[in-house]
């Protein structure tokens, strides 16, 4: 079972310092737990965690090792800081900076290639569930992904993300499933994950962890959704 936080565009190097140091004294139940904060707080907690079995992850990364690319950070440079692994694919970056099924291949292959630990995002839209497209998304979503043992797939359906709208367990074990039947990989479930919703997701076979962003900015409410992973 993986727990990771997403943090998104929280917590700068102070907060992710006090973040750190309150989390490592925390039960989390014996689950494998990943933290991934903005790039300029990885430092901060890489040093924090440094000691402990928590993992810390950066939000995307860049396919090529460097060139001109403004406002990208490559996968040796992340390996440099004593970063685990990287999230590629969000939905976020998906809608809001133009990243395609491509670019999330490139990313993951790159990061992979690196000997980073890899989570890549796919999920649908609430159109595309709507409109009976969620298999033919989530397929060609996922074919730009080849099996690694350091790559693990989150899906995430878009309009549960940030949205307080959750995927219903039978919801999320039936896209898991399929996800699963196209590549043989583990699959974390991630969308509105709470300390109260966690464990029956994660009760759910085809569920092997999740992926939670709001959530996973406060202490109290991280640790209780890790221990309902743990049970
Ligand atoms: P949320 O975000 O838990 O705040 O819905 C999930 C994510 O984007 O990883």
């Amino acid at each position: 079972m993986l727990i990771a936080g997403n943090w998104k565009m929280y917590k700068g190097p102070a907060e992710t310092a006090e973040f750190c140091r309150e989390l490592k004294h925390r039960d989390l139940g014996g689950v494998d737990v990943v933290v991934c904060p903005p790039y300029v707080s990885l430092a901060a907690a890489v040093q924090q965690l440094a000691d402990t079995e928590i993992a810390v992850a950066a939000q995307s990364v860049h396919w090529e090792a460097e060139g001109a690319f403004t406002g990208e950070v490559s996968a040796p440079m992340l390996k440099e800081l004593g970063v685990y692994g990287a999230i590629v694919g969000h939905s976020e970056r998906r809608q809001h900076f133009g990243e395609t099924d491509e670019t999330v291949g490139m990313r993951a292959r790159a990061a992979l290639a690196a000997g980073l630990f890899v989570i890549a995002c796919v999920g649908e839209t609430e159109a595309e569930r709507e409109s009976g497209a969620t298999e033919d998304v989530l397929r060609r979503q996922v074919s730009v992904l080849e099996a690694d043992d350091n790559l693990v797939i989150a899906y995430e359906p878009v309009w549960a993300i940030g949205t307080g709208k959750t995927a219903t367990p039978d919801m999320a074990q039936d896209a898991h499933a399929f996800v699963k039947s196209l590549v043989d990989l583990p699959v974390l479930y991630g969308g509105a994950v709470k300390p109260d919703n966690a464990a029956e997701l994660l009760g759910q076979p085809a569920v092997d962890g999740a992926r939670v962003g709001g959530a996973s900015l406060d202490v109290d409410s991280f640790e209780a959704i890790c221990r309902a992973a743990g049970r």
